[in-house]
């Protein structure tokens, strides 16, 4: 197999269920498609109904769920097809493998305090979750591991989806990226 020097990047969305990941990354997406910049989008949600279904959400379950679409990828940007993620991927050790396995790997972390995603609850899983209908739920009953030194902060409760856009394009720009 030839040894290909890795020329694609990983967008990489981290924070709890609600923060906006998955609106920040189908925009993120767009925006680079605009740019005619190859990529392809990868949803924790629509992850799990395919690659990683069956999988639940122990540590365990979830740093194999993180590491699967880490390995895809990885395999994508090697052939140059970018990557936009939006995972919880709320354990720090499975997100500091990824920066070890994914040469161009930037992990953007979605900073929206508990506190606002459990207002919005936008699939009323906060309520049945506070109410112990859901085990193991991120930021009630099982945890999220802040990044430490994220390569981004987006605080989609105080800054526009197009203010978030913008500062992921700024950053790929200055990064030589695109
Ligand atoms: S991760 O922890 O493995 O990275 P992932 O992003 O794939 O999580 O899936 C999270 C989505 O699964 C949430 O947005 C929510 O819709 C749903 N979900 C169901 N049960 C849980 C749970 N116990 N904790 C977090 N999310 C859950």
């Amino acid at each position: 197999m030839k040894n290909l020097k890795s020329p694609g990047f990983t967008c990489w969305l981290t924070g709890l269920s609600g923060a906006g990941k998955s609106t920040l990354g189908i925009e993120i997406t767009k925006s680079l498609e605009q740019l005619s910049v190859p990529c392809e989008y990868l949803d924790g949600d629509v992850i799990r109904t395919n690659l990683s279904k069956g999988l639940g959400f122990s540590r365990e379950d979830r740093n194999t769920n993180v590491a699967r679409v880490g390995f895809v990828c990885g395999l994508l940007n090697k052939h140059g097809i970018n990557t936009v993620v939006a995972l919880i991927s709320p354990y720090r050790d499975a997100r500091e493998q990824l920066k070890l396995e994914i040469p161009n790997f930037i992990e953007i972390f979605v900073d929206t305090p508990l506190e606002v995603c459990i207002t919005r609850d936008i699939k009323g899983l906060y309520k049945k979750a506070l109410a112990g209908d859901i085990a193991e739920f991120t930021g009630i009953s099982s945890p999220y591991e802040l990044p430490l030194n994220p390569d981004l902060i987006l605080k989609n409760h105080k800054e526009s989806v197009n203010e978030c856009i913008e500062k992921v394009l700024s950053y790929l720009r200055e990064q030589g990226k695109i």
